[in-house]
Parts: structure tokens; sequence; C-alpha cells
């Protein structure tokens, strides 16, 4: 059936079909994502904390998502596949932005980018999308800015940023952008913004009235047991059933019931396999000698 097009979120978004994102890094979650039929992934830079242990984004590189990337592409057949534009690959020259951004499609075999900014990205956004690149917007909390924003916080609770975001947001559907996320606004906020752009708007901690959701993999799954933010919710708890299943393995390699018969190859035939092998010998010399 081949890969999904950018165009039908906007299509599900004319429907008023609410539409899910998740992100994902590897390729069995690909697979899962796939089998549960969720149109769009973010290869999120997200992955810096969540799978590298890193404290913020700022370190992910062009490297780290495209090694990310690549298994996710392999793992979905029809899912969008968004690779994120780490920060440092696309804020010190427009040619330098290209060149990633370009190695993403090409060598990541990503569907589109995702970069977080305003006004300042539209000229950008533009020359990407004139180069054929689609680009998926990404306003409110810009976690790639936390060191100037100083935290996790809440954006666009005056109404002057409110208006600001707005007008971003207006911004970047005016340059071409297929889609924006919408991270951690008031929902009074996303609701107005969604209202008025055509482009779909995706939120995470933006409230209902978005056109589609995204959330990161470890949230939604339970795989941090201490730490779930509060935009989140757990829709498993795997940590403890991985530590479980570990617990058990861990206890069968110590009490020697694991590998058994099933998992072992012995070049020393078992007394079954002797007796079968006899047994269909004596079958076929009764045979022979019924028919002489
Ligand atoms: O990197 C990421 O996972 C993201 C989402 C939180 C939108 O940018």
């Amino acid at each position: 059936m081949g890969r999904r097009s950018i165009h039908s979120l906007r299509r599900m978004k004319e429907r008023g079909e609410r539409f899910s994102m998740v992100t994902c890094y590897d390729y069995p979650s690909a697979r899962i994502v796939e089998e549960a039929g969720i149109p769009a992934v973010l290869v999120g830079d997200s992955l810096g904390t969540v799978l590298l242990g890193y404290e913020s984004t700022v370190a992910v590189t062009l490297d780290d998502i495209l090694h990310h990337v690549k298994p996710v592409v392999r793992g979905s057949d029809r899912a969008i596949v968004v690779a994120d534009m780490p920060f440092g690959s696309y804020q010190n020259s427009a040619d330098e932005a290209m060149r990633n951004a370009t190695r993403l499609l090409q060598e990541g075999g990503a569907t589109a980018v995702k970069l977080e900014g305003g006004q300042r990205i539209v000229p950008l956004v533009q020359r990407m999308v004139a180069a054929g690149i689609p680009v998926m917007g990404h306003l409110g909390l810009t976690p790639q800015s936390v060191l100037q924003l100083g935290g996790n916080r809440v954006q666009g609770k005056s109404d002057a940023k409110a208006a600001e975001i707005l007008d971003d947001a207006i911004a970047l559907e005016r340059a071409g952008a297929f889609a924006i996320v919408l991270e951690l606004i008031p929902a009074s906020l996303a609701r107005e913004i969604t209202a008025q752009l055509r482009i779909p708007t995706v939120g995470i901690g933006a409230g209902i009235d978005t056109d589609g959701e995204i959330q990161v993999w470890h949230d939604i799954l339970g795989l941090f047991p201490d730490f779930l933010p509060k935009h989140s919710q757990r829709f498993a708890r795997l940590a403890p059933q991985i530590r479980f299943a570990l617990e058990n393995y861990a206890h069968a390699v110590r009490t020697r019931d694991f590998p058994g018969a099933d998992q072992t190859v012995d070049t020393t035939p078992s007394t079954n396999q002797v007796l079968t092998a006899l047994f269909d010998e004596m079958e076929t010399f009764d045979e022979m000698t019924t028919k002489a």
C-alpha cells in the first residue's frame, strides 16, 4: 500500500478525525507502532533524555538522529516518519540546515523533518519546502531552548506571549509547514491556534482540542516507574513487567532450569532418539519381509 503521505494528516483534520503520534526510536518499536495503526511517528531528540541519559536534548547530534531514524523507517511500512532536527543542526547557517535535512531524508529515509521555532525559522522553512522537504513546526515549549527558557515551563500564559505564539503558527503555515507541534501551552491557546490553521496541530501538554496528540514512548508505556510528566499518562506499566521477566530469567539460569532440552542441541543422541531410530528400522525390516 505504501507509506502515508503528509497530506493524509490534513485530510484527517478536515474530517474531524483526531490522530495520535508517538515518538519511536528503534526497529521493533516501529513494528509495534505499525501494528497499532498509529499514522505517524517522531524520531524525536527526546531520545537524548529517554534513551541516552542526557539531562536535556541539547547534546543530541544529527548522527544520533540518523542512527535511530534508519531502523524506524525499516520497521514501518505505512507510518509517516518525522525526524527531529537536533540543536545545532539548523541554527548556524541555512546551507548547513539544508544539507542536514537532506541527509535525514536521503540517508535516513525520513518522510519529513521537524524544527523548533517561529518567525526566526520562517525563511528556512520556506527554503526547505521549496526544495521538497516536508517540514513540521514546533512551538510553545521548545526543549532545545531550555537553557534560555530557564526550564520546562508552560509557554504562552500572558496575552502578549500567546499572541506571539499564534502569529508564529500562522507564519509557519504560510511558510509551508504541513503540521505544527504545540508543546506545553494553555488549552485555550491551542484551541485558538487549531481553529485558525488549516494545517493540523499536534499537541503535547496542550489540551484536548488539537487535531492530533503526540506523546513520548517511555512515558505512555510506563518505562520510567519514578517519573511521569504532568501532561502524560501511563497506558501500560512495562518497567515492572520487564523487571519481573528479567528476575525470572536470572532465577532460571541460577537454578539450572534454563536452557532446557528444547533450547539445547546435543551431538550425543538421547535415549528417545536412539529408540525412535530403532523402531523405524524395525518397521522398515517388517515391511520388506512381509512383501517378500
Ligand atoms: O523530541 C520529542 O520527542 C519531541 C516531542 C515531545 C514533540 O519533540
